[in-house]
C-alpha cells in the first residue's frame, strides 16, 4: 500500500461528510510534515466557510490515529499529516517481505498497444527514433510489470512511392553490392544516391515510377527486391536495438505495408458514413475543430489525387486492426511532437467513424527534440543528422574510459560496466526530463557520478550490494524495523512511495516522475549511508539497517529496470 493512497483513503470519507459531496483530498508530499492536503482551501469558496474551519472539521472526522503521530491544521487551511514511526516501521517490514515491493498488479488488466520506434526502411534512424524507442520501451516495461497485456508494434515505414526509386537503385547497384551497403548500416548513403539519380536522370525516374506500379500491382520480382530492402534494413535496426538493450525484437515489426489490404475498407466505410469530401482531387475527411491559419478547415487525406493511400490512411487502418483484432482498449503512439496534429486528427476522424470510442482510448505520447551542446538541433560534425549507432558507441566508449580511470584494476569488467553505464546514461537523460521538452545531449553531465544521472543511481545500487556482501547475509522479511534517526525515517517514507509512482507513471507515461523518484530515493540512501553505520551497528539495529539497505537496492534495481536501465553488482 502506498502512503498517498492510504492517507487519501482515510481523508476521502471525512471530506465527503464535511462538504456534502465527493471531494478529492489531493494528498501530497510536503517538506513541513510528511504529507499535506490543500483540498480545504479549494473547498472554502464553494462552501462559504473559512478553510481552517473546514480542515479542522475534516480532521475531527478522519480516522488517522493508527497511522499518524500528528494530524493538524496549518497555515491558511492545510491539513498536515506526520506518520507514526511505529506504523511506518510496520509498513516497511511488510514491504521487505513483498517480492513486488508493495506494487500490486493491476486489478483491471487491459490490452495496450504501444506503437514505437517506427524507423523507415533504407533510411538511417535518427535521434527522434532513439527517443521513441527508449520511451516506448519504458512504457512496455511498466505496463507489462503491472500485469497488462502489452503488444509492441514497430510501425516500420516500409511502403510508399520512395520505394520505386529505392528498388530501381538497388537493381542498378546489383543485389550483392546493395546488400553489403545496407548491412553495414550505410542507409543514408543508399537513400541519398537513389534520390540524386531520381532528381537528375529522367530515365531513372521513369524506371522508378514503373517499379512503384509493379510493387503495388504485386509483381513477384519487384516484391522480392522490396523484401530484400526491408529485410536488410530490419536486420540493421535489430543491431541498433540490441546495442540499445531494448525489448523490441524481429517479431514486433509490423510495417505500414501490413495494412495494405485494409485500406480499401477504410475509404468504403468512411464513405458509407458520409464523412468523405473531395478536395482538389483528393479524398478527405474534415474533422470538426481543425482549422488552419487562414480559418479554412484542415483535411485528413485518406486517398491522394493519384489514387494512392498515404500515411493517414494507413494509420486509420492500423487503429481499427488494433481495436478490432488485437482487442486493445488503450493505444499509445510514441512519436515526436511534430506529428501532434496528425495524431489529433487521426483520433478525431476515428472517433467520428465510431472506430475509437470508450472504453478504448488513444494517446499520442509526443516528445521534444534532442539538442546539441549549442542548444540547436543535434547535428554531426559534418552537419548531417547524427547516426544513432555512432551516438551509442560514443556513449559506451566514454563510459568505459571513465570506468577505467576511476578503477585502473578493471580489465574485462570495464567493457561490461561501460556498456551498462553508457547506454543507461543515454536512456536516463531521455527519460528523466519531461518528455514534451527538448533536452541537451551533454556527455559530461549525463555520465557524471553525481546529479540526476544514471551512473549516480547505478552507483547507489552497487553501494547497497557491497554493504550486503560485506555483511555476509541477506536480511529476511518480518524483522524489526527501527526508525530512530531522521535519515532512517526519511528513507522509509521514500521507500513506501514506490507503488504510488509506478501506478501514476503507468497512467500518465510521465517517466521523469519515476526517474525523479529514484533519484530522491538514492539521495535519501546516501544520507542514510553517511549518517547511520550499518556494518558497525549491532543486533536489531544492524538487522534493521541491512533491511533498509536491501530494500533500497531492490527498489532501485526494479525502478531502473522499468526504465530499461541495467544495474551492476560492482562498478
Ligand atoms: N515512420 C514514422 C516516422 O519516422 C513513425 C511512425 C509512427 N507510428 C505511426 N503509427 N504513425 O516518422
Amino acid at each position: 500500500m502506498d502512503l498517498e493512497r492510504l492517507l487519501t483513503d482515510r481523508l476521502t470519507p471525512a471530506f465527503a461528510a464535511v462538504a456534502g459531496e465527493p471531494v478529492a483530498p489531493t494528498v501530497r508530499r510536503s517538506p513541513r510534515a510528511d504529507f499535506q492536503s490543500d483540498a480545504a482551501l479549494a473547498l472554502a469558496r464553494r462552501l462559504g466557510r473559512p478553510p481552517r474551519e473546514i480542515a479542522q472539521a475534516v480532521l475531527d472526522r478522519a480516522v488517522l490515529d493508527d497511522v499518524c503521530a500528528v494530524a493538524e491544521v496549518s497555515g491558511p487551511g492545510f491539513v498536515n499529516l506526520t506518520l507514526a514511526d511505529g506504523a511506518l516501521a510496520g509498513m516497511v517490514a511488510a514491504l521487505a517481505g513483498d517480492e513486488r515491493l508493495g506494487v500490486p498488479v493491476t486489478g483491471e488488466p487491459e490490452t495496450v498497444v504501444v506503437d514505437y520506434s517506427g524507423p523507415n526502411v533504407a533510411k538511417e534512424m535518427h535521434v527522434g527514433h532513439l527517443r521513441s524507442t527508449v520511451i516506448g520501451d519504458a512504457a512496455v516495461r511498466v505496463l507489462g510489470w503491472l500485469g497488462h497485456r502489452v503488444v509492441r508494434v514497430n510501425h516500420l515505414g516500409d511502403w510508399g512511392t520512395p520505394f520505386g526509386m529505392l528498388i530501381a537503385h538497388l537493381v542498378d547497384l546489383g543485389e550483392a553490392e546493395a546488400a553489403q551497403e545496407l548491412s553495414i548500416g550505410d542507409l543514408d548513403g543508399f537513400y541519398r544516391a537513389a534520390r540524386s539519380k531520381f532528381d537528375a536522370d529522367p530515365a531513372f525516374r521513369e524506371r522508378a515510377r514503373q517499379r512503384v506500379v509493379a510493387l503495388q500491382g504485386g509483381d513477384p520480382e519487384t516484391r522480392r527486391l522490396w523484401r530484400l530492402l526491408v529485410g536488410q534494413s530490419q536486420r540493421y535496426f535489430l543491431t541498433v536495438y540490441e546495442l540499445l538493450d531494448v525489448t523490441l525484437s524481429g517479431e514486433d515489426f509490423r510495417g505500414e505495408s501490413a495494412y495494405n489490404d485494409r485500406l480499401g475498407a477504410v475509404v468504403t466505410d468512411l464513405d458509407r458514413l458520409g464523412l468523405l469530401t473531395d478536395s482538389a482531387g483528393a479524398t478527405c475527411v474534415f474533422p470538426p475543430g481543425f482549422v488552419g491559419r487562414d480559418g479554412v478547415g484542415l483535411p485528413l487525406i485518406v486517398r491522394k489525387g493519384d489514387g494512392g493511400y498515404g500515411y493517414p490512411a494507413t494509420d486509420l487502418a492500423a487503429l481499427r486492426q488494433r481495436v478490432d483484432e488485437l482487442g486493445a482498449t488503450r493505444l499509445l503512439y510514441v512519436v515526436g511532437l511534430p506529428q501532434r496534429q496528425h495524431f489529433a486528427m487521426l483520433f478525431a476522424v476515428a472517433g467520428q467513424a465510431g472506430w475509437l470510442r470508450p472504453p478504448v482510448r488513444a494517446e499520442h505520447l509526443g516528445f521534444g527534440s534532442v539538442l546539441g551542446p549549442d542548444g540547436r538541433m543535434l547535428r554531426s560534425r559534418a552537419g548531417g543528422s547524427v547516426k544513432l549507432v555512432d551516438l551509442l558507441t560514443e556513449a559506451v566508449t566514454r563510459a568505459t574510459a571513465l570506468a577505467r580511470t576511476r578503477n585502473p584494476d578493471l580489465d574485462q569488467a570495464a567493457a561490461e560496466i561501460g556498456r551498462a553505464v553508457g547506454i543507461g546514461a543515454v536512456k536516463y537523460a531521455d527519460l528523466s526530463t519531461d518528455r514534451t521538452r527538448d533536452y541537451v545531449l551533454d556527455w559530461e553531465r549525463m555520465l557524471a557520478l553525481d546529479g540526476n544521472t544514471a551512473p549516480y543511481l547505478q552507483y547507489a545500487y552497487t553501494r547497497t550490494r557491497s554493504v550486503l556482501r560485506r555483511a555476509g547475509a541477506v536480511p529476511g522479511a518480518g524483522r524489526v524495523v527501527l526508525l530512530g534517526t531522521p535519515a532512517e525515517r526519511a528513507l522509509a517514507v521514500e521507500l513506501l512511495g514506490f507503488a504510488g509512482v509506478v501506478h501514476e507513471v503507468a497512467r500518465t507515461a510521465q517517466f521523469h516522475h519515476l526517474a525523479g523518484y529514484l533519484h530522491r530515493l538514492a539521495t535519501r540512501f546516501s544520507t542514510f549511508y553517511e549518517r547511520c553505520p550499518v556494518l558497525r551497528a549491532d543486533g536489531e539495529l544492524r538487522a534493521s539497517r541491512l533491511l533498509l539497505t536491501d530494500l533500497t537496492g531492490r527498489t532501485l534495481r526494479q525502478g531502473l529496470d522499468l526504465l530499461g536501465i541495467r544495474t551492476l553488482d560492482r562498478m
